[in-house]
């Protein structure tokens, strides 16, 4: 405990030190490490790990079951102050006890990746890659501080590129801010794990590959707010016009409702808005009440203008409208 204290004491003095992204004065989430080699490689950089909070969705006895230098990694992590959480699902971060209410400068997952159940470029794969990365951003965005950031590393090539990162972080209201190609020789001891079967312990070939940096955008939430408080009085409209037109279809003698009807209607143009009014006052004025589709009788009224000039009769549209509802 005293090592542990003194160890604390003599990293809150010290200057921050810096591997690429990250700081010693960061707090650092990581999510879905493999043998903790990641982790280990900032923390030993650091020269402690007091800001480091790394997690594996495997138990811990499954993670040195797995990988021959997890138990060293998580034994050099642990005494140099690290936070060590297994079983953490990075599709549940909101519901996690330990970290739903933190706040990080810094969180990050390194090659999400599912397993390996079939051919990586089956969309069906693909569809659960993706799930697990929009999962991770969806809890993640609630665990940043202010400018705080969630980075991802991952290959840029197809089929990877088709999990379209950047359009799942924006369902997210996350930014991509940069997108670094990785290296992982400036992580010394971090060896990538493929994860999944009885290769597990075995690294992937890398090939291309970049952390992308996000951020959470606050103008990007209001953004998306008034798109949806747009949509929402779109499909308020449609519905109110739906349930007029039902009405009158379904009422042979429904009246006319002269000032809803303006509501509804398409928006006036020069050559309807004399029809429209004709059509309304004198329906009016003979106090005749049918129910009609107005574009259907702005058409009949078009194709039967008189020749002096005026359009076609009240006696002709109601003969129309009344026929028409007649066979519905
Ligand atoms: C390709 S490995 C990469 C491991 C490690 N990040 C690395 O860079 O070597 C994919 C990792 O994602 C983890 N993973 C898969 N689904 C997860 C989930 N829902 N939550 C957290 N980790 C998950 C796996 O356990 C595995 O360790």
């Amino acid at each position: 405990m005293r090592e542990y204290l003194e160890l604390k004491r003599d990293r809150d003095d010290d200057e921050d030190k810096w591997v690429e992204h990250y700081s010693s004065k960061h707090q650092i989430l990581l999510l879905g490490e493999g043998d903790f080699s990641f982790s280990c490689s900032l923390a030993t950089c650091f020269g402690s790990a007091f800001n480091i909070y790394a997690s594996s969705l495997d138990s811990y006895d499954a993670v040195v079951r797995k990988y021959k230098k997890a138990r060293s990694n998580l034994e050099t992590l642990k005494r140099l102050g690290a936070f060590l959480l297994h079983g953490v699902d990075a599709t549940k971060l909101q519901r996690h006890p330990d970290l739903h209410f933190r706040r990080f400068d810094r969180v990050i997952f390194n090659f999400p990746h599912t397993g390996f159940h079939t051919r990586e470029s089956d969309p069906c794969q693909i569809r659960k890659h993706k799930e697990l990365v929009f999962g991770f951003f969806h809890g993640a965005c609630h665990m940043l501080k202010d400018h705080g950031e969630i980075h991802v590393t991952q290959k840029t090539k197809a089929p990877f590129c088709h999990w379209k990162l950047e359009e799942l972080a924006s369902r997210c209201f996350l930014v991509l801010i940069q997108c670094v190609a990785f290296d992982k020789r400036n992580f010394p001891g971090y060896e990538n794990k493929r994860g999944d079967g009885f290769r597990c312990d075995q690294p992937f070939l890398l090939g291309e590959c970049s952390t992308f940096k996000f951020k959470f955008s606050l103008a990007a939430k209001e953004l998306y707010a008034e798109k949806m408080k747009r949509r929402e009085v779109k499909e308020r409209e449609s519905k109110c016009h739906q349930a007029f037109s039902t009405r009158a279809m379904n009422n042979k003698h429904a009246r006319v409702e002269y000032s809803s009807m303006h509501h509804e209607l398409p928006r006036y143009t020069k050559r309807t808005k004399p029809h429209r009014a004709f059509l309304i006052s004198t329906l009016k004025s003979h106090q005749k009440h049918v129910a009609f589709s107005v574009k259907t009788v702005e058409y009949k009224l078009v194709k039967h203008r008189s020749p002096n000039g005026l359009y076609a009769s009240v006696e002709f549209l109601t003969e129309f409208i009344k026929g028409k509802y007649e066979k519905c």
